[in-house]
């Protein structure tokens, strides 16, 4: 039998939180969450944030940092933008792809590509977010969309670079309305992903991890998580308060 994929939980807190308000946030993580958990937990706080709040995680094995988003090109002279190589230390993960980069800011399937290689290379873990609209989903365009998505961003790399990465199915529709997708459509939308995975290499495929985003609160994590296919969950709104996160937390268990 395939061995068991660990869950892993991600709260990414956007564009949220002052530093003093955002230590705050990872301290009430610690007193909070139970002493051997048995999800990885990741937080995503701005970028700003990130030292003040590895301070605060350091020394503790249950929380991990990460970082929300990342240029691609190599330090140097671009204003305002942090490069993947910096943020390596504190950083495990770094999210790609996020809707609200790929529709506010407008970075493309080949700039989610350029990303997802310089967080690679700066030997960092990414965590690739894809999902369709909802004229996509009325169209019957999510499967297409969610594979093509994937395909884009990692198609090429092999199973070692491939092996590093987590997907994140994130339905447009769902982030941030408090609608989520129903466990069967996460189901369905995390096999798709695995296939793509598979047309490189399926053992990476069997143990990469797939998680589910779009509105997951304490109250609905148990039965987003529960389908074998979803490992985890990628946290928006609910990760900024820290009793929801940690029950949240609570709702994962090994996966198949
Ligand atoms: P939400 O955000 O949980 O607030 O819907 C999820 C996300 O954008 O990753």
């Amino acid at each position: 039998m395939a061995e068991a994929r660990r869950p892993l939980v991600v709260g990414n807190w956007k564009m949220n939180t002052t530093v003093p308000e955002a230590v705050a946030l990872a301290e009430g993580l610690l007193r909070l969450l139970p002493a051997a958990p048995a999800a990885e937990i990741a937080v995503l706080p701005p970028f700003i944030s990130i030292w003040p709040v590895h301070l605060v995680l350091a020394d503790d094995p249950r929380v991990e940092v990460g970082a929300q988003d990342c240029y691609w090109q190599p330090p140097g002279a671009f204003t305002g933008a942090v490069a993947a190589a910096m943020l390596q230390p504190p950083c495990h993960h770094v999210l790609v792809g996020h809707s609200e980069r790929r529709q506010l800011f407008g970075d493309s399937d080949e700039v989610v590509r350029l990303k997802l290689e310089a967080v690679l290379r700066a030997g960092l873990n990414p965590l690739l977010a894809v999902g369709e609209t909802l004229e996509q989903r009325d169209r019957g365009e999510t499967e297409a969309v969610v594979k093509g998505q994937c395909r884009f961003a990692l198609k090429g790399l092999g199973a070692q670079g491939l092996g590093n990465c987590t997907v994140a199915y994130e339905p447009i529709w769902a982030i941030g309305t408090g609608q989520t997708a129903s466990p069967a459509d996460a189901e369905q939308a995390a096999g798709w992903i695995r296939e793509v995975l598979a047309e490189t290499d399926s053992g990476v495929a069997a143990r990469a991890r797939v998680l589910y985003g779009g509105s997951v609160t304490a109250e609905s994590a148990a039965a987003m998580l529960a389908p074998a296919g979803v490992d985890g969950a990628l946290v928006g709104g609910a990760s900024l308060d820290a009793a929801q996160f940690c029950g949240i937390v609570g709702a994962a268990a090994p996966g198949a």
